[in-house]
């Protein structure tokens, strides 16, 4: 009698010894996971001044054929949803695998560069080189783009007199 119940203890001590240490083998995996995605949203090193600092001054020069045109805007607006999104977000809002379309640098730069930067991409940082889109669908994009100013600026000065 003596002997099972020595027994049947270390089969259960071996039980419980064996939940412990599953038990701990998830906890870490856990904790890794954890850290991983707490890591995911930053390593990113986005930087609208940086990408903008390589356009050659005569690409930055460029005029937008469809400037303002509302029409090209929409079609823009449709390509965006097609190839942009994924990365950019509805509305140009970003997402964690591309900066915000929104922010004041993009806003402000000039059309000939956000045309630049959609040719060139900054393939090492994750945006792709958009040259297979026609150029019209191109300036179509950057008109897209910069008829959302209007929402995500505040309104220039009103002047009281
Ligand atoms: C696979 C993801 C991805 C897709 C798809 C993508 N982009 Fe990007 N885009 C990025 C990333 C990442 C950056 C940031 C690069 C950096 O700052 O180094 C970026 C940067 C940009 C910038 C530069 C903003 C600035 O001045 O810093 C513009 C403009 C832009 N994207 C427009 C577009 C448009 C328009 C499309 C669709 C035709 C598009 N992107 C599709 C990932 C993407």
């Amino acid at each position: 009698m003596k002997g099972k119940s020595a027994y049947l203890c270390s089969r259960a001590l071996t039980a419980v010894l064996r939940t412990a240490i599953a038990a701990g083998a998830l906890f870490s995996c856990w904790t890794a996971a954890a850290q991983m995605d707490a890591a995911a949203p930053q390593p990113h090193g986005w930087s609208a001044a940086a990408v903008q600092a390589r356009v050659p001054q005569s690409a930055r020069l460029r005029k937008n054929p469809f400037e303002g045109n509302e029409r090209e805007a929409t079609a823009g607006e449709k390509l965006f949803e097609e190839h942009c999104t994924e990365c950019h977000g509805q509305k140009a809002a970003g997402t964690r695998y591309g900066p915000s379309l929104l922010q004041e640098e993009v806003q402000q730069a000039s059309p000939g560069t956000l045309f630049w930067i959609l040719s060139n991409g900054v393939v090492r940082r994750g945006m792709p080189v958009w040259s297979k889109l026609p150029e019209p669908q191109r300036w179509q994009l950057v008109t897209f783009l910069q008829s959302l100013r209007a929402h995500s600026t505040k309104p220039a000065m009103e002047r009281h007199d």
